[in-house]
Parts: C-alpha cells; sequence; structure tokens
C-alpha cells in the first residue's frame, strides 16, 4: 500500500515534468508522404501517386510484405494536403471524401492490421503549409480528440500561418490535449524550426517536456546540397543540440530521401550513416514500390538501423573537420561500443585518411571492428594502431566499435552474430575498401 502510494506520488510528479507518453523511447522509424509525394491531390490523372487512402495502403504494404515493419519502420505517415477544405458540422477536421472515401478510422484499422502505427499532419495556426484548415487555439481539444477516436499514434503539428506568440501558447495546449485522450500520441512540434532552431529563442528544456521529436530547422529537398545543408547545420550547432536529444525526445532533421533521384549511393550511405550519429528519426519518404536494390541495401541495414536506435539514445558529435574536407563523427552506444563514421566533402578520388583511435579520444585498449556499410569486421584494433581508411568522395565509412574482451564473448552468442547479419555482402567500389594496415 505505501509502496504503491510513493509510485503513484513519483509517477505524478514525472508526468507533471515530462511528456510521459511512453511512446518514442528509440527515434521513430517508419515512412512520411511529403517529401516525395507533395500536395499532388490530382488523382484523376495521377491516381498512383496522389494523396489518398490507396497511397498510403500501397506503402502499408510494402512496409508489412517486404521487411520494413520487421526493422522497426513502423510508422506510415500522412503529411499535408489530406484534409477537406471544410471542417464538418460539428467543427471536426475531415478527410477529403474523394481521395479518401473509407475516411481515417478506416485507414487506421488497416495500418493497425498490418502491426503498423499511423501519424497524421496538422498546424498549429489558421492554415496549414498547403492552405488546408488549420488548428487554432480554439479548435485544440477537437483536434486531439478526433485524431484520437480516429486511432492515429502520431501527430506532426506544423507552424505554418501562426506566430510567435501563438505558437508558445498552442504548443504545449496540444500536447496536454493529446495526453488527456488517453491515447498515446507520439507528438512531433515543428516549433522550433519557425523560431530559428536556436536558444535563447527556443528552449529545448521546455520542448523536451512537451514534445517527443521536433523539426529544427528547414526542409528537406531531393537533392545532396539539401542534406548537405542540414548536415552543416545540425553539426555547427551540436552544442546546442546534442544535450537536448534522448529517449523520447529527439531532434528532427527531417526525412530519409534515400531511393529517390538526388543522392548516388555514396551518398545514400552518408545520410543513413549521420542520420545514424544524430539518433535522428528515421522517416523514409520514397517510392517503396519501386526502390531500387541499391537504396533499400542500405535502408535495411541491420547494424546502421541499430546504431540509429540504440537504447542510450545519445546524440552523437563532429570531431573533427580536417583542411582536407573529411570529417569525423562519433556517437557513444550501449554496452561500452560506439559508432564512428569517417565522411568526404572531397569531389576528386577516394581519399586515404590516416588516424587511429587514441587520437579520435578512445581509452587505452584493443577494439574490434564492423565494418557497416561493408557488412564485416575487420581486425583488432589498439588504440594507439595507425590505420588507414579509404573514403569516397562525398561518401562514408561507418564503423561500430566494440571493445575486443566484450566482443569475444557477445560473439559466440547466436543473437549477436544475428544482429550483425554475416552477409559478407559485397557492392562496387569494395576496391576501395576501407584498409586497415
Ligand atoms: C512545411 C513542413 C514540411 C511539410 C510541408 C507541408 O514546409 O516543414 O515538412 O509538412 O509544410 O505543406
Amino acid at each position: 500500500m505505501q509502496m504503491k502510494t510513493v509510485i503513484l506520488v513519483l509517477a505524478l510528479s514525472t508526468a507533471a515534468f515530462a511528456l510521459d507518453n511512453g511512446v518514442m523511447r528509440t527515434p521513430p522509424m517508419g515512412w512520411l508522404a511529403w517529401e516525395r509525394f507533395r500536395c499532388d491531390i490530382d488523382c484523376q490523372n495521377d491516381p498512383k501517386n496522389c494523396i489518398s487512402e490507396a497511397l498510403f495502403m500501397d506503402m502499408a504494404d510494402r512496409l508489412s510484405e517486404d521487411g520494413w515493419r520487421d526493422l522497426g519502420y513502423e510508422y506510415i505517415n500522412i503529411d499535408d494536403c489530406w484534409s477537406s477544405m471544410q471542417r464538418d458540422a460539428q467543427g471536426r477536421l475531415q478527410a477529403d471524401p474523394k481521395r479518401f472515401p473509407g475516411g481515417i478510422a478506416k485507414l487506421a484499422r488497416y495500418i493497425h492490421d498490418r502491426g503498423l502505427k499511423l501519424g497524421i499532419y496538422g498546424d498549429m495556426g489558421t492554415h496549414t503549409c498547403g492552405g488546408y484548415p488549420g488548428t487554432t487555439l480554439d479548435k485544440i481539444e477537437t483536434d486531439a480528440q478526433t485524431f484520437a477516436d480516429w486511432g492515429v499514434d502520431m501527430l506532426k503539428l506544423d507552424g505554418c500561418y501562426s506566430n510567435a506568440t501563438y505558437q508558445e501558447q498552442g504548443y504545449p495546449m496540444m500536447s496536454k490535449a493529446l495526453n488527456a485522450t488517453g491515447r498515446p500520441i507520439g507528438y512531433s512540434c515543428s516549433w522550433p524550426a519557425y523560431q530559428g532552431g536556436l536558444p535563447p529563442k527556443v528552449n529545448y528544456t521546455q520542448l523536451g517536456e512537451i514534445c517527443n521529436l521536433w523539426r529544427n530547422y528547414g526542409d528537406i529537398q531531393d537533392s545532396w546540397d539539401s542534406v548537405l545543408s542540414i548536415v552543416d547545420w545540425f553539426f555547427d550547432n551540436q552544442d546546442a543540440l546534442q544535450p537536448v536529444a534522448g529517449p523520447g525526445r529527439w531532434n528532427d532533421p527531417d526525412m530519409l530521401i534515400i531511393g529517390d533521384f538526388g543522392l548516388s549511393m555514396d551518398q545514400s550511405r552518408s545520410q543513413m550513416a549521420l542520420w545514424g550519429i544524430l539518433a535522428a528519426p528515421l522517416f523514409m519518404s520514397n517510392d517503396l514500390r519501386m526502390i531500387s536494390s541499391g537504396a533499400r541495401t542500405i535502408l535495411q541495414n541491420k547494424v546502421a538501423i541499430g546504431i540509429n536506435q540504440d537504447p542510450l539514445g545519445i546524440q552523437g558529435k563532429r570531431l573533427l573537420k580536417e583542411k582536407s574536407g573529411i570529417e569525423v563523427f562519433w556517437r557513444p552506444l550501449s554496452k561500452g561500443a560506439s559508432a564512428l563514421v569517417f565522411f568526404s566533402r572531397r569531389s576528386d578520388m577516394p581519399y586515404r585518411y590516416m588516424t587511429s583511435l587514441k587520437t579520435l579520444n578512445y581509452s587505452a585498449g584493443a577494439y574490434d571492428v564492423f565494418d557497416v556499410f561493408l557488412e564485416r569486421p575487420m581486425s583488432t584494433l589498439k588504440d594507439s594502431t595507425e590505420f588507414v581508411v579509404s573514403i569516397n568522395p562525398s561518401g562514408v565509412v561507418m564503423w561500430y566499435i566494440y571493445p575486443a574482451a566484450e566482443w569475444q564473448k557477445e560473439a559466440e552468442s547466436v543473437q549477436f552474430r544475428e544482429k550483425l547479419g554475416r552477409k559478407f555482402h559485397r557492392y562496387a567500389n569494395e576496391v576501395d575498401a576501407p584498409l586497415v594496415l
């Protein structure tokens, strides 16, 4: 009895200081419509690609049948342009009747039946960025309840047609309203992106208490330049951004564009690797009905996903920015493991970068190295061993690093071997594979 009271008091006090919906203890993973399918509402001429229930059902089929769900990609997220231009007679949002004839509740059932979750999009203002009805302050409770009644599992709340004062009131109110529905609904806030993304304008302590993830910066586009500008902004501001992330509270550098048109295979591996270092949500925005095997292999890389999903949830950092155009990133992982990413901004040829783990702040000892994209173990390295990695232009070498003694123990367990998925897979530039000297 007494114990119960103590626990209750503890639970209540945490509830007052943290978004206690229990979801997204590791960065959420799934699929989000926006970058690839935008606001295409022309179902008459473009029935396969328009924003409609058919598109989300197609993607749900792909996630559940093509191995994605089992790797953790579980959210199917609707973005802008899903709703009717008018609210219903009771003042509730409603889906466009032509493009979503079954309504959102039915779509949610379809998605849940496949072991997946449904995300939806709204806007803390008069209109969404695409001009559809927004959530004004007086509609917050109605909209939260509508989403919960439909069986929605996540809400992305954008901030177009709004202002700072309005957002300051609205974003915390929606958090409370979602909690009050009793349905765990992951809450993605675009608020900081509208306030320049940095303190003192942005209060990250408060965001961590009311949102599960937040967009800090501009929209990703289907180009390498866009990925680079995002990477630059997040790592240039890492001192402000790195400490605020943790289980249930993530910085969101925006969607993965791997499988679209703008990135080479090397650049795709770079996005996957750096989103892993950033502990970023992994929302693919691509067409899973026609994705190249190269892109699929990168997105389904078990060790890259495992690094992103590490249960400690500590965001990584850029350690070094060399004059040569090489940058080194590091993320601490559970059980004494870590991830290293060697990234090249060069545009000439694979660059042979020499360093040692000691130079990269590793403490004295021996470490085993698993090359994430070559999908094979490399040699054991002493902290003082000098080695050379060969990094392709705009590409990465990503290592999963494990203290040697632990490695031996773990390597014997079947489970661990399965986790690493020993495929000894080869790809074209393996001739330029990292050399461990
Ligand atoms: C904003 C958001 C995007 C997307 C569009 C939809 O630009 O940042 O991610 O949701 O609105 O209109």
